[in-house]
């Protein structure tokens, strides 16, 4: 088979059409890093993968990440699965960047559906560099140069709304970040880092900046940003997390749902003239 493409809306989402042999070659492995980029997430569907397989895919794209429980992380409440970290997918229901706890978060991860919910679970995922382009001139401006303050509690703060102080202690390990709100990428292009760990804007009036946050999120999220993925079994969507947003919709969380999820190393720190002061 050869390697197609379609977009699946216009400004969010491909679907490639190819096979597992064209995938583990690598032979088009600098396509789908770059399609990855600018169309934020990429599917592959009809495709049947093991972990071997899926590692060594996600090796063609760049060095794998290891998520702490190895290099093949399970996103899923089943505890059998994912004994010490199913709590942090409670984070998944909200929009959000993946690791903005750290300066340089993964490129891109991979997810392969393994067993889905009978009702919801569709994945979303929201364009952030089609959003910062189309913002107006004014916003742009005002935007420029701020930076804001990322907490991992508030990544709960949607599901989780009561947490206890055991919840509380566990997130506190991991330090708070400011990151700026606009990504400048090497490529040149911008993109809005906006996340619910976002919670406020230095040098703000709290408010002010909650209500700016706010906004921003809003507008990242115009459905016009946004491709909704439904899921079938075997189904392998590759996203890039230093251009979208990711959610997921809610379903039955004992339903076993499981995707199995391999990740990139990112090599772009959120902020890049920290990088430069630090090299
Ligand atoms: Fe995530």
């Amino acid at each position: 088979m050869g390697f197609e493409t379609i977009d699946l809306t216009p400004r969010v989402g491909t679907q490639i059409e190819t096979d597992v042999e064209t995938l583990l070659s690598g032979s088009h492995a600098a396509q789908l890093r770059s399609l990855t980029e600018s169309r934020g997430v990429l599917l592959i569907r009809g495709v049947v993968m093991d972990d071997e397989q899926q590692l060594a895919f996600t090796r063609t794209l760049g060095p794998v990440f290891d998520a702490g429980s190895g290099n093949v992380y399970k996103v899923t409440f089943d505890k059998r699965e994912s004994p010490s970290l199913w709590e942090y997918n409670y984070g998944n229901f909200s929009w959000h960047i993946d690791r903005t706890d750290t300066d340089t978060p993964p490129f891109a991860s991979i997810l392969n559906a393994k067993r889905l919910a009978p009702e919801g679970g569709q994945t979303e995922f929201a364009n952030t560099y089609a959003a910062y382009e189309d913002l107006p001139e004014e916003d742009k401006a005002l935007i420029e140069r701020l930076q804001v303050v990322h907490k991992l509690a508030s990544s709960f703060k949607e599901s989780i709304p009561d947490p206890t102080e055991a919840q509380l202690a566990k997130w506190s390990q991991h330090a708070d970040k400011v990151h700026p709100l606009v990504w400048r990428h090497r490529s040149g292009r911008k993109s809005l880092i906006t996340s619910t760990s976002a919670t406020q804007i230095v040098g703000m009036d709290d408010a002010e900046g909650a209500a700016l946050l706010a906004r921003m999120m809003a507008w990242a999220t115009r459905p016009e940003y946004v491709y909704v993925h439904e899921w079938q079994l075997g189904d392998i969507l590759i996203w890039d997390n230093t251009g979208t947003m990711h959610r997921v919709r809610p379903y039955d969380l004992g339903a076993g749902r499981l995707l199995h999820r391999t990740t990139v190393v990112g090599d772009e720190p959120f902020d890049p003239s920290r990088e430069l002061e630090t090299a």
